[in-house]
């Protein structure tokens, strides 16, 4: 599988558009959370303007009242012909498509047609913290097992967690993030072909969120789980919301195997009620025509982890960022900083940089943070100046 090569020819850098003062007017988490004099990098919400063909279909819809229910599969659609050009994956079979709300009510639905109350769901600790919120809400029970070398799945300890949970009892699911979050580890071919070997061998059904495919560094390969040998019965998430910034444009879409078509046939009708219509627009959009705009952004993103490399080495040295190839986060090593466990309440307080504590993300979290890096050069540079001031 190739990727395609990114280039930007004429796209405007997103990360360079809007200046702090124009950011402090958005109404949004990342902004309202915290008293103005806090630098917030924190949430995963980036500070650009939307991509233009985004926002003409929105505005396009809006001038003409299109602000109905959503109909038809253009979304999916839209996603397959993505993957087609992106991952070189023509996977995507319409039928075996169904919108949700959001990635994490269509984890949820996922996990209701694979798992019971009080089921096992296995994820690689430290990540995305609403994993264990939302299983814990749907009375599922969270088992961790933990990243291992590199922060890469480890493959080992995951077969034993799979034959531990599935010994004497029925269902199980395996929650994967892909690619990482927090860390922006990008899962190999191979690693997904042997988690999918694993899955079929204990019986556990793969429930893959691949929110952040569209975000790999230039160079890198994404691998979409559904497209590895022996995945057929695997379900994903997709959703153009982290990659184009339109988290409040609520849709997504979830995804089955050939394997898994039955189970995503039984999803009930009413699910689809909940997505926005003028959120299946603009992701349509987003995908269809916001190639140049995301390529222009991986550009910058790519620029801002060398960036962010640089600042801490020549500011904050005692600090280790995780070598990231996906996403627009970073997860950094604070412990050899003495600040405890969570290192975020001391940058907050007393650097007025608002960073996501690592301890919700579980096991592997304690003295770490996860740092947005999707803003500009200026404002990424005013953070690490903020984070060494910390601990002068
Ligand atoms: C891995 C992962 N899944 C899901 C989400 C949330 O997606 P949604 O807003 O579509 O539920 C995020 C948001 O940052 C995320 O990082």
């Amino acid at each position: 599988m190739t990727s395609i090569p990114h280039d930007t020819p004429g796209e405007p850098d997103p990360l360079r558009a809007l200046g702090l003062e124009r950011l402090r007017c958005r109404t949004s988490m990342k902004w309202r959370t915290y008293p103005e004099d806090v630098l917030p990098l924190w949430v995963a919400e980036m500070d650009v303007p939307l991509a233009e063909p985004v926002v003409r279909a929105v505005t396009e819809a809006l001038a003409l009242g299109d602000t109905g229910y959503p109909a038809g599969t253009a979304y999916a659609e839209a996603l397959a012909a993505f993957a087609a050009k992106r991952w070189n994956w023509d996977g995507i079979a319409v039928e075996r498509t169904a919108i949700v709300p959001d990635v994490m009510l269509g984890v949820v639905e996922m996990l209701k047609l694979v798992t019971g109350p009080g089921d096992p769901v296995i994820v690689n600790s430290p990540v995305y913290p609403p994993f264990y919120q939302f299983i814990t809400h749907m009375d599922r029970r969270v088992v961790e097992a933990p990243l291992g070398a590199g922060l890469r799945l480890d493959l080992d300890p995951l077969a034993d967690t799979f034959r531990n949970v599935t010994a004497g009892q029925g269902r199980a699911a395996y929650l994967l993030c892909s690619p990482h979050n927090p860390t922006g580890t990008v899962h190999t071919a191979a690693e997904l072909a042997a988690v999918a070997d694993l899955a079929e061998r204990y019986g556990v059904r793969v429930v893959a969120d691949e929110i952040h495919a569209p975000l790999v560094a230039p160079g890198v390969t994404f691998v979409p789980y559904l497209s590895v040998p022996g995945a057929e019965r695997g379900l994903s998430l997709m959703s153009a919301s982290k990659g184009w910034n339109l988290a409040g444009l609520k849709a997504a879409l979830a995804l089955a195997g050939p394997g898994a078509a039955a189970d995503l046939a039984r999803l009930p009708e009413e699910v689809s009620h909940g997505p926005s219509h003028l959120g299946v627009i603009a992701h349509t959009a987003a995908l269809n025509d916001g190639t140049g705009w995301l390529d222009a952004l991986l550009a910058s993103l790519d620029a801002g982890r060398s960036l962010l490399t640089a600042l801490l080495a020549e500011h904050v040295p005692a600090i280790r960022p995780c070598p990231a190839e996906a996403t627009y986060l970073a997860w950094l090593d604070c412990r050899a900083l003495g600040l405890g466990d969570d290192p975020a309440e001391a940058f907050l307080d007393r650097g007025r940089v608002a960073l996501s504590s690592g301890l919700p993300f579980g096991t592997g979290g304690a003295g770490h943070v996860r740092l947005n890096l999707a803003t500009s050069p200026e404002i990424l540079t005013e953070a690490v100046r903020r984070m060494a001031a910390t601990v002068a």
